[in-house]
Formats: C-alpha cells, structure tokens, sequence
C-alpha cells in the first residue's frame, strides 16, 4: 500500500539511475522475492528498511548479480543488467558493501583498498588511492597495518572505502552498522552522506530507522518479499507507519 496521500514520487530527481521491475527470487523452490520494482534517481540517498529476512540483502543480491533472479528486470544507466554476472555489474557503476564487511584479514588495508580497484584494473590502480586517503584519513594512517588489526569499526570503514575507490555511480550497502558502536554508525552514515553529496547515489539497507532516515531522501519498507510502502524520508520521519512496522520487530536508535 502505497501512501496516496502524497504523491510518492514527488521531488525526486527526474532521472532514473537503477529501476528494478518486478523483481522475483527464489533460493530452490522457495521465492522470497515475489515481484518487488522500486528506483534509485540520480543524486539520491534512498533507504530501504524491513525486518530481519523481509529479502532486502536478497534483493540487494539479485541486483548485483550475486543470486541468480526468477524474474524480472535490472537497468542501470541505460544498461539492462538483468542477466549479467557480478563483475559487469561493477564495470557497469554499481558497487555493493555487503553485509558483514568482508574483507581480507591477512592483507594489509592498502592490498584491500586496491582489490576493490581490480574489476578495472586488474593489477590494481594505484592512482585512486590518494583521493580515499584523503577521504578516510583513518585508513590512511593504518595503510600498511594488517586488516585483522584494525576494530570492527575501522573494518567496516575499509569495507566502505574499498567499495568507493572502484568508483562507482551507485554504491549499496547493506546493513553497514552491524554490530557496531553508535559513533562508528555515525561516522560511516556520515561517510555516505558525503559521498551523496559529492554526486554519487546511496542504497542504503538499514535496521537502525532513525539513523537511516536522517540522510535519506526517499525510503521503500520491504515486508516478506514485497514493497510495503514507498515516500520521501519526510513523509517517514514524519509518519507513524514506520514507527508502526518496527514494533516490537525492528531495533530502535536515537
Ligand atoms: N542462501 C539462502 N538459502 C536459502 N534461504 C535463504 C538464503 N539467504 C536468505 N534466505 C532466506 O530468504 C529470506 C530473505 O532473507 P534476506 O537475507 O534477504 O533478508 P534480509 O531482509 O536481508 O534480513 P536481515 O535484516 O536479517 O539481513 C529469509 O527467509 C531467509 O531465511
Ligand atoms: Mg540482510
């Protein structure tokens, strides 16, 4: 159900960066994706939140061609991506952080920043790697560290940092607060936040709703496999539904 009272669409950037259509998936006879569209517009932050296995991170999966889809279609930029394996989503713009931020424990943080180069690069650029020093000063200082050296916190902001230096148009992250401090959230939304700023488009899966709202412009609830609801982050901030939806089931946040 969507909220007619204000026009979900209203606002947004006109152009459509990624559209997915009716988006099905299935892990063996079990469809847990069963039809889902939504958009993500150029320039924007959007958020999609839904309670444990409501299918985002499966969603986010299909998108990048990491689960294969039932159905329906992926386009990117112009570019139908319904069929194409995780590399040429890459080489394509989308760069996805997945959950758990899964780098290399025994290679330095520099090695991890410059394998997030490689779908371009196969040797590593080199030359990208000024540009995200100067943007994670964190990583910068700890460039020759071990990546099993650093905290959770500074883990995840690698994650996000390699994720960035592949230079995409769009980057996902999926749940990138897992078990983590509230500053570090913070720091890594703020990250984001920037980067949108900066031209790039955000997907953002989050359980932290109130955390996740504060940057976004416009948000989609996932509810077992379908989009529940779709409005500005306005209208969720300002509404009950999200507040209604998280009872009891989602993590709370201030
Ligand atoms: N590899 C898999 N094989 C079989 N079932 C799976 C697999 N991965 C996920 N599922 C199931 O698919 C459904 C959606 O899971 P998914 O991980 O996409 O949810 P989610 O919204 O990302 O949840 P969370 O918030 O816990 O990360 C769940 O019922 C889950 O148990
Ligand atoms: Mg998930």
């Amino acid at each position: 159900m969507m909220n007619l009272a204000s026009p979900p669409q209203a606002g947004r950037p006109e152009q459509i960066l990624l559209d997915v259509r009716d988006l099905r998936v299935a892990y063996g006879k079990a469809e847990v994706v069963h039809g889902v569209s939504f958009d993500v517009r150029a320039g924007e932050f959007v958020v999609m939140l839904g309670r444990n296995g409501a299918g985002k991170s499966t969603i986010l999966h299909a998108i990048s061609g990491l689960v294969p889809k039932r159905g329906g279609t992926v386009h990117f930029a112009g570019q139908d991506l319904s069929r194409v394996a995780p590399r040429e989503t890459v080489l394509a713009g989308i760069v996805q952080v997945l959950e758990g931020h899964r780098i290399f424990q025994t290679l330095t943080v520099e090695d991890n920043l410059l394998i997030g180069t490689y779908a371009r690069a196969p040797r590593g650029d080199r030359t990208k790697l000024d540009r995200i020093y100067a943007m994670f000063p964190e990583m910068a200082e700890r460039r020759h560290q071990l990546a099993s050296r650093l905290s959770g916190g500074q883990q995840q902001i690698l994650a996000v940092a390699q994720g960035v230096i592949g230079d995409p148009q769009l980057l996902i992250l999926d749940e990138p607060s897992g078990g983590l401090a509230p500053l570090v959230i913070d720091r890594i939304l703020e990250v984001a936040a920037q980067l949108c700023a900066a031209g790039l488009a955000i997907l953002l899966v989050e359980q932290l709703v109130e955390k996740a709202l504060r940057h976004a412009n416009f948000v989609y609830l996932i509810e077992t496999g379908r989009v529940a609801a779709a409005d500005s982050a306005q209208a969720m901030r300002d509404g009950d539904l999200v507040r209604r939806v998280y009872l009891g089931g989602g993590k709370h946040d201030s």
